[in-house]
């Protein structure tokens, strides 16, 4: 490719009008005629046998039309995430039910399902439904649960899945280590809070298919509510709809196997959103993680050893818990080369709320340990913190401890020495606060697990007057998704972007393009999209060059022409388009692209040839200020830095960049759902509190590119690696203001005021 026209360019998206305007309809906007409402009736008790349900009073209430319990679900125990999602190895094939039959493990999980005329009568019948519990006790911790006098969550064990690492001679490694330092991290409950409910509509058409228009990351999920519901795949669709903030948080089955289950019964559509407590108390959060650190470095700072142990809370059902502790596994030393190594992980069921996806996957947790660690160090030998880590950053070509080798370039050093220089200039000392600055860099995988064979479609198909279509299945989270398809098949067509439609995220009517998550869409369906783009391109030029007599070499498309490159000539798109239409020629082009493939893993395994496809590299650097009476902490600079290989979209790019640093600061400082005896303590917004534009303040972005991803034109992807080391750096910068490490999450004023009454 010669220069690019629009790659790169901060381009406004096709979408973001109407968004503006508040004309965009989501999930909740959607309404049908005849429409039934539907609730979920949820357990009151974290652990209990469930004797009875009586849903007589309920069923007599005049307006509703159907309960569903755990009896009337054709294939109620379903593999936590089937399809579309992770598959089943060994061990972890886990298994939940869709409604709770005899026993609840977790406060919230649902029991039954109401569809009633109006969203009152359901409420109502929900409170006239009777269930008897007889209580059990209750494992809430997830170090207690793995004890062998601690009641069962689920039969056989509590521990769930292991992962582990080892390479060289730890004990040899600590023995050789002039100083070493160790510490136990812990790390919190965080709700996904996005803006955006669960919720959907759902309707039977008149080919028998179930459609279920919702918001969510995972169309895919269709074969999970066939599964459920005993149908052929092909008789359920799922159309997503613009998602108001997934983070993670819509990657699981969320309401579609719900209202596809009262749409079977009633043959009406229903309608089914979740309130915001209800969301809180039942969906999955991110994983709290205890995660004992153990590091080794010589006098001139190279590092020798590292061991690390984690444990990580499932809470009541699988869900992806045992990918998100592998991805923490793997990601549990950081960017750094070190030759002797031991990692042990557990994911351990207790009868809290499940945790699942959330934006980093496992990589924030280990990042804000391994920088602690590495900012101890470097304090523990008097070294500069930046010189410590430059002595040890994996280099390109290098495996990383886990045995992948890096393939792509690792521009750490450049990040961390300009994030670290774009912080001002220190502020004066202000009398009662104390001003601390600190960083962290971090790796993050972006693209899906590379034994999982995960690819992505694309359609891309010229119409007769010039303008374009693309068809994918790709789910646009407000990311920008659909946005950098569009200017990427811009740019290879020289259509622009006002002229081309783009149609995502539908089962049944877009090519299947695999799930947002796993910072993976740019990477795959970017790369779907430029190859369904470069070979429609291919096909016209072909025609352009009989037209014009000349080699399809010397040919560009550029603002709907056909132009010769030197040279005068030029034809209009569409006099191209009809020869073509003319000459029975085809005008579209679909695409499949693969991600590579590696062999399956297990749980035996050390070292490991290949995770994931690629990793995104890069640092952030904070600076705080706490003040000394309250213990108040307050972030005053942020600056974010890394190589995303290549931009499409600056301002997307931006905004990733921008949004990832304030979820991090949520998270460093605020966040937190709190479990006592499976209760969750945080219920609503009012009392789990996420950072508002008060507390944050403005995110410098520094942006390089290396051009060495995996993506279109070499990008990497940053919707995940922009959130990953945001607390370290926090926790970096508070202790260089007050001189204490702290090592939980979130830092709040209390723990300061502690601290610091502590330390006089
Ligand atoms: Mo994600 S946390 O892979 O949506």
């Amino acid at each position: 490719m010669s220069e690019l026209k629009l790659i790169g360019k901060p381009a406004q998206r096709y979408d973001a009008r109407d968004k503006a305007l508040g004309i965009t309809k989501y999930g909740a906007d959607f309404v049908m005629p005849g429409m039934l409402h539907a609730k979920v009736l949820r357990s009151k008790y974290p652990s209990a046998k469930i004797l009875s349900i009586n849903t007589h009073e309920a069923e007599r209430l005049p307006g509703v039309k159907a309960i569903i319990t755990a009896k009337d679900v054709p294939y109620n125990e379903r593999a936590s995430n089937v399809v579309g999602q992770t598959t089943e190895i060994g061990a972890i094939q886990a298994i939940q039910p869709v409604l709770a039959k005899d026993r609840v493990r977790f406060l919230g999980e649902p029991i039954a399902l109401i569809a009633a005329e109006s969203l009152e009568i359901a409420e109502k019948a929900t409170n006239l439904i009777k269930v008897d519990y007889e209580k059990l006790p209750v494992v809430s911790d997830p170090i207690e649960a793995m004890k062998p006098s601690s009641p069962l969550v689920h039969e056989g064990s509590n521990i769930l899945a292991k992962w582990k690492i080892a390479k060289g001679d730890i004990e040899k490694g600590f023995k050789e280590s002039d100083v070493i330092v160790e510490n136990t991290y812990y790390t919190q409950f965080q709700d996904h809070a996005y803006m955006e409910l669960e919720g959907g509509v759902a309707w039977i058409d008149n080919d028998e298919v179930i459609n279920i228009r919702l918001t969510t990351q995972v169309i895919e999920h269709y074969r999970d509510v066939a599964k459920v519901l005993g149908v052929p795949e092909s008789k359920i669709r799922v159309i997503g709809t613009f998602i108001g903030g997934g983070f993670g948080g819509k990657e699981d089955v969320t309401v579609e196997t719900f209202l596809a289950l009262l749409v079977q019964k009633t043959k009406k559509p229903v309608k089914l959103i979740y309130t915001r407590e209800e969301s809180i108390l039942a969906h999955d959060k991110r994983h709290p993680f205890v995660m004992k650190y153990k590091t080794g470095a010589k006098k001139n700072g190279k590092l020798v050893a590292l061991k690390a142990e984690l444990v990580s809370d499932a809470g009541a059902y699988a869900y992806l818990s045992p990918w998100v502790l592998l991805y923490a596994t793997v990601h549990a030393s950081g960017p750094y080369d070190i030759p002797n190594i031991k990692v042990d992980s557990k994911t351990v069921y207790t009868n809290n709320i499940f945790t699942s996806a959330f934006r980093c996957f496992g990589g924030t947790q280990v990042c804000f340990a391994y920088e602690s660690q590495m900012d101890e160090l470097a304090h523990k030998l008097g070294m500069d913190s930046l010189k410590i880590r430059e002595i040890n950053y994996i280099k390109r070509g290098e495996k990383l401890p886990a045995g992948q080798r890096i393939e792509s370039t690792v521009a750490l050093t450049e990040t961390a020495s300009r994030a670290w220089k774009a912080l001002e200039k220190p502020n004066k000392s202000k009398k009662g606060k104390r001003i601390g600055r600190g960083f962290a860099s971090m790796m993050q995988s972006y693209g899906r697990l590379t034994m999982l064979h995960d690819s992505s479609h694309a359609w891309v198909g010229i119409e007769m007057d010039g303008s374009l279509i693309i068809r994918t299945g790709v789910p646009d989270l407000g990311g920008g998704q659909g946005s950098s398809l569009v200017q990427i098949a811009s740019e290879i067509l020289g259509i622009p972007g006002e002229d081309i439609s783009i149609h995502l995220t539908d089962s049944s009517l877009t090519p299947l393009a695999g799930t947002t998550t796993a910072t993976r869409q740019l990477y795959m369906s970017g790369n779907a999209v430029l190859q369904a783009s470069r070979n429609l391109r291919n096909m016209i030029l072909s025609r352009a060059s009989q037209m014009l007599n000349v080699s399809k070499e010397e040919l560009d498309l550029t603002d709907k022409k056909v132009i010769v490159k030197k040279g005068k000539k030029e034809i209009p798109l569409v006099d191209v388009v009809k020869e073509m239409a003319a000459d029975g020629l085809p005008r579209n082009s679909f695409a499949m692209f693969n991600a590579p493939f590696s062999k399956p893993l297990n749980s035996e395994m050390e070292q490991y040839e290949r995770v994931f496809p690629d990793f995104t590299f890069g640092t952030q650097a904070a600076e705080v200020e706490i003040d000394e009476e309250t213990g108040k902490i307050k972030v005053t600079q942020l600056v974010s830095s890394y190589d995303v290989g290549r931009v499409v979209n600056r301002n997307s790019v931006e905004g990733q960049m921008e949004g990832g640093a304030v979820m991090g600061i949520g998270y460093a400082l605020l966040e937190d759902i709190k479990s006592e005896k499976g209760i969750i303590q945080a219920k609503n917004l009012a009392q789990y509190l996420i950072p508002t534009s008060l507390d944050v303040p403005e995110v410098k972005t520094i942006i390089l590119e290396s051009k060495t991803g995996l993506g279109p034109f070499g990008a990497k992807g940053i919707g995940e690696p922009s959130m990953t080391p945001t607390a370290a750096a926090i926790a970096n910068a508070i202790y260089d203001a007050t001189g204490i490490r702290f090592t939980s999450l979130p830092i709040t004023p209390e723990k300061i005021i502690m601290a610091l009454k502590k330390k006089e």
